[in-house]
């Protein structure tokens, strides 16, 4: 006759989860023990039946609670050893972990704490702009020649004028909106991708980084630009920078500059420090009042100038690399020599 305290006695054996099963088959499955006594306690007089009945069914209720215990222990312990292999030992030493940024990320960066600390706010604003932004906000008719320059690629959708939309191809393309955003007097810096319709060769490729700089106040002149300048180069090229202007023509600036730079060398060959050749390093000048006043700023007022960076640039002069494709072509071997 199947007793309680013998079939717990039983369970109590039980090490792992296939025994578990079988247990379960013998006592409490349909063709198991528990059942069978149910079938006999039939044939038993009323008295007796009912007494087996609620005796039975005292069993098979703790049978099954101490059944579904042990089952859930087992569950656990799974869980358990599961966890105990799947676990990350986040107090490793970093440094044993794979991969790093590239050169570029970290010069984006590096650019990016030295405008901050030089109080510029700083935004990456959108890839995809308007051609208002692009072109007109800054003082670049749709039919200029200048916008030739700027091929770039077309987006199916369109702004709110009907215009289709397009990839930036400058970052200048974000001062109309940190004007309105910010407000005047105002300092701010535009890291971030930009892209054009180019035929690639060492200094030109389709994506580039590039990084917009943006300065309006009252009686700003061409004396406080030339000052910011060569302190903000000197920090992101990592060497004490000369800054010379040379005059040129973009449509966003009147004056407009490009800014050449040179710093002192060591030559192997003499043994001596001398300086370097001029290097263009980037464009500039002072706002152009029909950018001012497509942003709602009054140019009488105010004024300011602006500069735009290739960081492919910046990096390649850090670093004295010939050819910027190398930054985004995925070459393992340039990739590892700077991580
Ligand atoms: N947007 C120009 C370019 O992509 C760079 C530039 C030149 C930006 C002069 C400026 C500037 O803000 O004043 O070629």
């Amino acid at each position: 006759m199947l007793e309680l305290k013998h079939a717990l006695w039983e369970l109590e054996k039980v090490v792992d989860i296939v025994q578990l099963d079988n247990f379960f088959q013998i006592y409490l499955g349909k063709k198991g023990l528990l059942n069978e006594e149910f079938k006999v306690m039939i044939d038993l007089a009323p008295e007796a039946k009912k007494e087996r009945g609620a005796q039975l069914s005292e069993i098979k209720t703790k049978l099954t609670e101490a059944y579904e215990a042990k089952q859930q222990h087992f569950k656990m312990g799974q869980i358990n050893e599961q966890l105990e292999k799947d676990l990350v030992d986040i107090s490793l030493d970093a440094t044993t972990q794979h991969g790093s940024y590239s050169i570029l990320a970290e010069v984006r960066r590096d650019a990016e704490e030295i405008c901050k600390s030089m109080g510029f706010v700083m935004e990456y604003g959108t890839e995809v702009v308007t051609k208002f932004e692009n072109f007109e906000s800054v003082n670049i008719p749709l039919t200029h020649p200048a916008t030739e320059m700027h091929d770039t690629i077309y987006l199916n959708d369109k702004d709110p004028r009907g215009e289709n939309l397009i990839l930036r191809t400058h970052t200048s393309s974000m001062q109309n909106y940190l004007i309105k955003k910010y407000g005047l007097p105002l300092k701010a810096v535009v890291p971030g991708r930009t892209y054009r319709f180019e035929n690639m060769d060492a200094s030109h490729d389709t994506m580039f980084y590039q990084m917009e700089g943006i300065v309006i106040d009252k009686d700003i002149s061409v004396a406080h630009f030339k000052e910011m300048i060569t302190k903000l180069l000197s920090a992101l090229l990592h060497k004490n920078v000369e800054t010379r202007m040379r005059p040129w023509y973009f449509p966003f600036v009147e004056p407009g500059f490009e800014i050449d730079v040179r710093y002192e060398v060591y030559n192997k060959e003499t043994g001596k420090k001398e300086l370097s050749n001029w290097m263009e390093i980037l464009g500039a000048g002072m706002i152009h009042p029909n950018v001012l006043k497509e942003a709602g700023v009054d140019a009488t007022q105010w004024s300011g100038f602006a500069f735009g960076v290739g960081i492919s640039r910046l990096a390649a002069v850090r670093y004295g690399i010939k050819d910027i494709r190398y930054f985004t072509n995925g070459d393992l071997r340039f990739a590892k020599s700077f991580a």
